[in-house]
């Protein structure tokens, strides 16, 4: 695993963005696996960047959000495809028959897991896994319990996520009580899996990056398990 600390957070979004214009450079039909969260904001500004300057093209790239809230189509403002067209797809040549967040509104929610997640596995699933974290250890949706799941699912939303994540919406009984969200397994089959965490907020849950443990109740450590980890963090979250 490396570990990346960063002086702040505009060097943090500069050097995540690298990771993924080097492998577009190298392998133009990539398969990246996205995140939202106020976080990786910045990596997204820098690929409109990259584009516009002639870096790279999104042209045959393909992508697969790790998650969109249960409920929220995709016109909804608060809805994770909204979130990245807004931040990235717009903006770039991507063909948007290649983005892929899953459908918060599908009659067959469970269908709508089981398709996404085939889909994933017959691409391979992702060259490289963008990762946030919450406060409380959650990547994508998977929240701290004492047993994960490993597909795409539906997953309930726990209240420190709804109050984490009321900020966006006029007020907490708006924020979706469930997601869509990729499994714990789908995140690892990623060849390359990069953390992003930024500000003294996530510096308490970081911590659980020091020791040898892995636990169900922090869900990122799983990510400890796989072979080609970053974690890029700014001072902040490393203090
Ligand atoms: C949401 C998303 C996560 C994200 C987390 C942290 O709950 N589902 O994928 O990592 O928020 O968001 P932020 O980067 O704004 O702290």
């Amino acid at each position: 695993m490396e570990i990346i600390v960063c002086k702040n957070y505009d060097e943090l979004s500069k050097k995540a963005s690298q990771f993924i214009i080097d492998l577009i450079k190298e392998k133009s039909n990539a398969v990246l696996g996205l995140a939202t969260g106020g976080t990786p904001e910045g990596m997204y500004a820098e690929l409109v960047k990259a584009y516009k300057n002639g870096e790279i093209s999104f042209k045959d790239v393909k992508t697969y959000n790790l998650d969109e809230y249960v409920g929220l189509d995709g016109n909804h403002e608060q809805s994770y495809r909204y979130f990245m067209n807004k931040q990235l797809f717009d903006y770039v040549d991507i063909n948007k028959a290649n983005t892929h967040v899953p459908n918060g509104k599908a009659d067959d929610l469970d269908g709508e897991c089981k398709n996404y997640e085939k889909n994933l596995e017959e691409l391979g699933y992702a060259d490289i896994q963008i990762l946030g974290i919450g406060t409380n250890g959650h990547i994508g949706f998977n929240e701290p319990a004492e047993e994960l799941i490993i597909p795409t699912h539906v997953e309930p939303l726990v209240e420190e996520t709804i109050e984490a994540n009321s900020r966006y919406f006029d007020s907490k009984d708006e924020v979706p009580k469930e997601a869509i969200s990729m499994g714990i397994g789908s995140i690892l089959k990623a060849k390359h899996i990069i953390l992003l965490a930024s500000g003294a907020n996530k510096n308490e849950i970081m911590k659980y990056f020091n020791n040898d443990k892995i636990s169900t109740n922090v869900p990122a450590s799983l990510i400890k398990l796989h072979p080609h980890v970053t974690i890029i963090m700014d001072e902040d979250a490393a203090k």
